[in-house]
């Protein structure tokens, strides 16, 4: 919605609270599309983030604050968003109603959609009016999530004096930076691939019509290492990155690398033979890869071979301009993965 006489709300700032690292994005409005105020990212001690619950609310609290004074970031307020098993999305099918008897509609008939009990959770809804001419139904998105994980982070994030206005959820964020980066008459499938979880975003014409979430990530590759040489995890993880020559241990490690790529892309295979059996005229046009995990070296070439699909890395800024002298290009391009879901988070205006 636009403002009278182009005032327009600020937009919050992006914060991707990770189980291996906070993200955090500042944008702004600019002549012609956004530009990057600032943008950066610290790494979180082990188990501080766990399948998207807080464990550690004093250290993630502490990381944010100074990653914000270190950036010097002065808008306070911002958004986060939560992912696992505290939040659930849901597509429903349902006939066409008005707003407000849609509401009531849901309201008195979650229980049958939502595996939790409804005083546990905050529930909204959008309708994606997917209805056309021939029908009286259309597609409705559910999303619940547990009041006693999104409470925790709304009082960290308060107790470090930040105002939290928005509650996003990993999988949206990402299709919301996708749609403002790219052509989106594509048929396209987000995959963000993180230290601990894999998120699938399978979107056709516009629409989210496969979502999940898969227990694996790029912390897998980092344990393996660490259990077959006995090493502690930021030897492994260094390995892992090509920090350290993996002297001695360079076939074993390739070996890690292949079987845990192997099953990443057998995950993904299963989401796009689920999306091609439920839209056999509507091929995919593309696979976007996001996350730390994107990264691994050769997974672009092994999934393109596999899945007979261009695969690519996501740039959440393809679209946005910088300033060359506060942000170095070669920074952004290699945070780019890492940062599409902050980004998404930072696309969202304070206030609708
Ligand atoms: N070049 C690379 N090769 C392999 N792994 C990488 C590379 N670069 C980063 N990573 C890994 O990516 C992970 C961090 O990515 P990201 O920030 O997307 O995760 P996260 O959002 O914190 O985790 P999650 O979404 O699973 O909670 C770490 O495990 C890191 O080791
Ligand atoms: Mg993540």
């Amino acid at each position: 919605m636009k403002l009278p006489f182009g005032i327009q709300k600020d937009l919050v700032v992006g914060l991707d609270i990770g189980s291996h690292a906070v993200k955090v994005c500042q944008l702004k409005r600019s002549s012609n599309g956004y530009a990057i105020v600032t943008l950066g990212s610290t790494v979180l001690p082990e188990g501080a983030v766990d399948d998207g619950s807080l464990n550690d609310s004093e250290a993630v609290g502490k990381a944010i604050a100074d990653l914000f004074k270190n950036l010097k970031i002065k808008n306070r307020t911002v958004g986060f968003s939560i992912s696992g098993y505290s939040v659930i999305v849901k597509k429903v099918n349902l006939a066409v109603m008005e707003e407000a008897k849609l509401e009531e509609h849901i309201m008195s008939e979650a229980e049958q959609y939502i595996p939790f009990d409804l005083e546990d959770v905050y529930l909204d809804f959008q309708d994606l009016k997917t209805n056309s001419k021939d029908t009286d139904r259309t597609d409705v998105m559910l999303v619940a999530a547990k009041k006693e994980i999104v409470d925790d982070y709304l009082e960290m994030l308060r107790g470090i004096n930040l105002n939290p206005v928005i509650v996003d959820v990993d999988g949206f964020a990402l299709e919301n930076s996708y749609e403002h980066n790219y052509r989106i008459s594509e048929n396209v499938a987000l995959v963000d691939i993180g230290a601990a979880k894999m998120n699938i975003n399978i979107i056709s014409q516009g629409i989210s019509v496969v979502a999940r979430d898969i227990i694996v990530g790029s912390r897998q590759l980092t344990e393996q290492i660490m259990n077959v040489f006995d090493i502690e995890f930021d030897e492994a993880e260094a390995i892992k990155l090509g920090f350290l020559p993996a002297e001695g241990k360079k076939q074993e490690v390739g070996e890690i690398f292949s079987t845990t790529c192997t099953q990443w892309i057998l995950e993904i295979k299963k989401a796009i033979d689920l999306y091609h059996s439920n839209h056999p005229d509507q091929p995919l046009n593309r696979l976007i890869l996001s996350g730390g995990g994107a990264k691994v070296a050769g997974l672009i070439d092994f999934l393109t071979q596999e899945t007979e699909i261009p695969v690519e890395l996501f740039n959440p800024f393809l679209k946005m301009v910088s300033n060359p002298k506060k942000i170095d290009p070669d920074y952004l391009l290699s945070i780019g993965p890492e940062m599409a879901i902050a980004t998404g988070i930072a696309l969202r205006p304070s206030a609708i």
